[in-house]
């Protein structure tokens, strides 16, 4: 590729390797001297799941043993996450997936806080990001496909805030657009005037990080 690539930059992303034979670091070497730009390093292996710790170990050895870019990757969910990344490893920048879902500030809030500052949306740009957002997926698809994965985004960008077992409970029987977005705009109200009691955030933190789809059924489902 990187012969062919015309001096567009080439860039590969691994994991570990196998549980058993982890040869991250015989992998990363041979990536280099094949020319490639750049390393992005999930930090688990072939077999773990999501509920395995990822070793951020390994991406700090890799930095050492090569001399291009690497990236790390797995488990940041919020700014201190990734600034802890980034100091821990000594890698060049990070990569993140479900840090994302609900909180597309996450990008900001990391910049905010390398240089110290912190950065809180208000209810009403959460509220006006998720609303864009279920427009969307309505533009996109249409309702009927796309119901599901907007009450999941809407979950999303409610979870850590008070009152976000009320709204799983008006979203779950509501089978239209319209719908959603008046569940929505309640929420959005009852948010602002503090209508609900507040919500142990920390358990909410372990249950989504592990997994993910367990916000569609309160139940906890294998991903
Ligand atoms: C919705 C979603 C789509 C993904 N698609 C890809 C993909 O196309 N290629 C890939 O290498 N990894 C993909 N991944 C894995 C992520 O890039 C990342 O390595 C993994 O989720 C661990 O990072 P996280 O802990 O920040 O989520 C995807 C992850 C998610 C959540």
């Amino acid at each position: 590729m990187v012969k062919n690539s015309e001096g567009i930059p080439i860039s590969v992303k691994i994991r570990l390797g196998p549980k058993d034979k982890i040869n991250v670091l015989e992998i990363a070497k041979i990536i280099e001297d094949n020319g490639a730009s750049l390393i992005t390093l999930h930090a688990r292996t072939r077999k773990d799941r999501y509920d395995d710790e990822p070793d951020w170990e390994w991406i700090k050895k890799v930095k050492e043993s090569v001399d291009i870019a690497v990236v790390g990757n797995g488990s940041i969910f919020n700014a201190e996450d990734a600034v802890r990344m980034l100091n821990e490893t000594n890698c060049d920048a990070v990569l993140l997936g479900r840090g994302a879902y609900g909180n597309p500030f996450i990008f900001k809030q990391i910049n905010y806080l390398l240089e110290g500052k912190n950065y809180t949306p208000t209810i009403s740009e959460i509220g006006e990001t998720a609303k864009h957002h279920i427009d969307l997926l309505e533009k996109e698809q249409g309702l009927v496909k796309n119901l599901d994965r907007a009450k999941k985004n809407i979950i999303w960008y409610f979870k850590y805030l008070s009152g976000i077992w009320d709204l799983i409970d008006q979203l779950y029987p509501v089978n239209n657009f319209d719908g959603i977005k008046g569940v929505l705009n309640n929420h959005i109200l009852k948010l602002q005037e503090n209508f609900y009691p507040p919500i142990d955030v920390e358990d909410i933190r372990k249950k989504f990080n592990n997994r993910v789809l367990f916000w569609l059924t309160k139940e906890e489902v294998k991903v």
